[in-house]
């Protein structure tokens, strides 16, 4: 098939290379130019592909980046992987996805396949997209995307795949494409519940989180460790699962997607009370990591030298997106600390660059990414651990 993927970010180029290594002839269409040059020499910006394998798919000739518009035309299916982010007053800003759809209703003038994969509210595909996008009769589906940067253990091939379409033949065509590169597709009755599934997965964890920070502090306050808590819950055979507490979320998925499903839960009448109380506590937890230091520092960081270990919203990716690593370093700044970070994947981030990780009053753990030194970051005189992997230091 002729395949054209709109966004070439984590969503999109991760696709762009199952269609491409299934033999799809694939164009990965960006409005991002140096990006699109970036990708044509064969250099990928995400961690889930490499170099190597970008570079493949370039020298069998299944795929190429552009920006050129024209080139969607005539393709047999398109995805659209944009970006679905929050607008200023945190309401969905679909502006990427109309975007994405005023592309497809200019060029593509034959009949294709239209999937969206980008999260979104129920009634995007439907209403959103679909709605359009006029003048060809083309077959919509939803396949809301789930995967999760960094995991070598689920993938493209082995994650179920949801999919739901506007027509029995839009879930067929949409079947035959994505089977051709997933192992599990799974047809649901309609549009709306494959995209509900991806915004109430990413709600359920958020939730899960917010529950699991919040019993954290509970634990600290009653002087056991939350850590051994869950792990001796977990030996539960049934009905339990564990979360671990942290920092705070970030990434592009739970503290965003949970907000679209607030969003439409407002809009038919239903208060979303887990969801809005789950987002006060994750966004307090910066807050609440920089109290307990002060606490430990004996009541003032003031001119204290503090390294935040890890910059990125997880281990072993480079992604800051809502990193909570932002408003805990903002907050012990504005306590006075002297405060730098360390994340070799960032590198540089907010006009500054990463520092040496030893020789600090103060180091504060808020991603570990393996191959991080545990001796040098205990190389401080205080270590604050809120990932539950540094031994014998105090933290969440
Ligand atoms: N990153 C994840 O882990 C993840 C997981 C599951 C689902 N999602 C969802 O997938 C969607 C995409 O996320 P992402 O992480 O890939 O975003 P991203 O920011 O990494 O990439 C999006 C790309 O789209 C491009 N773009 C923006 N407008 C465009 C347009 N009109 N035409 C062509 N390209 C355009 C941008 O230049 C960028 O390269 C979002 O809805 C997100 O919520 C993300």
């Amino acid at each position: 098939m002729r395949v054209a993927i709109i966004g070439q970010g984590y969503v999109g180029l991760t696709i762009a290379v199952g269609a491409a290594e299934a033999g799809h002839q694939v164009l990965g269409f960006d409005v991002n130019p140096s990006l699109v040059s970036q990708l044509n020499s064969g250099h990928s910006h995400i961690e889930g592909v490499s170099n190597q394998v970008l570079q493949g798919i370039i020298s069998t000739g299944k795929y190429q980046s552009s920006t050129d518009a024209t080139l969607l035309d005539g393709s047999d299916v398109v995805v659209i992987a944009v970006p679905t982010p929050l607008d200023n007053e945190r309401n969905p800003d679909l502006t990427y996805v109309h975007a994405a759809a005023e592309l497809i209703s200019k060029h593509v003038k034959n009949s294709a396949l239209i999937v969206n994969e980008s999260t979104s509210y129920p009634g995007t595909l439907r209403k959103e997209i679909a709605a359009r996008i006029v003048g060809v009769e083309h077959l919509f589906a939803s396949s809301p995307e789930r995967v999760d940067p960094g995991n070598t253990q689920w993938g493209t091939k082995n994650t179920p795949r949801l999919i739901g379409g506007l027509t029995p033949a839009a879930v067929a065509k949409a079947r035959e494409f994505y089977g051709s590169f997933c192992d599990s597709i799974i047809e649901v009755s309609s549009p709306e519940v494959a995209e509900a599934a991806k915004i109430f997965e990413n709600t359920f964890r958020q939730v899960n989180i917010a529950l699991v920070n919040e019993f954290a502090q509970i634990s600290d306050a009653l002087g056991i460790s939350s850590r051994e808590v869950i792990e001796a819950a977990a030996t539960k055979p049934y009905g339990f699962m564990p979360f671990n507490p942290g920092p705070g979320v970030g990434g592009h998925c739970i503290p965003v997607d949970p907000s679209y499903l607030a969003h439409v839960a407002n809009e038919v009448g239903v208060p979303a009370t887990f969801i809005k109380r789950a987002n006060e506590v994750n966004l307090a937890m910066p807050a609440y990591v920089v109290k307990r230091i002060i606490s430990a520092a004996g009541g003032s960081i003031s001119d204290k030298s503090v390294v935040v270990v890890g910059v990125s919203y997880k281990a072993n990716v480079a992604d800051t997106r809502e990193t909570p690593a932002a408003a805990v370093i903002d907050l012990l700044r504005a306590q006075g600390a002297l405060v730098v970070w360390h994340d070799d994947l960032v590198g540089s981030w907010r006009g500054e660059a990463s520092s040496p990780l030893t020789g600090h009053d103060i180091a504060v753990v808020v991603t570990k990414h393996d191959g991080v030194d545990i001796n040098a970051i205990k190389s401080s005189q205080y270590v604050f651990d809120c990932t539950g992997t540094v031994p014998g230091v105090e933290g969440i």
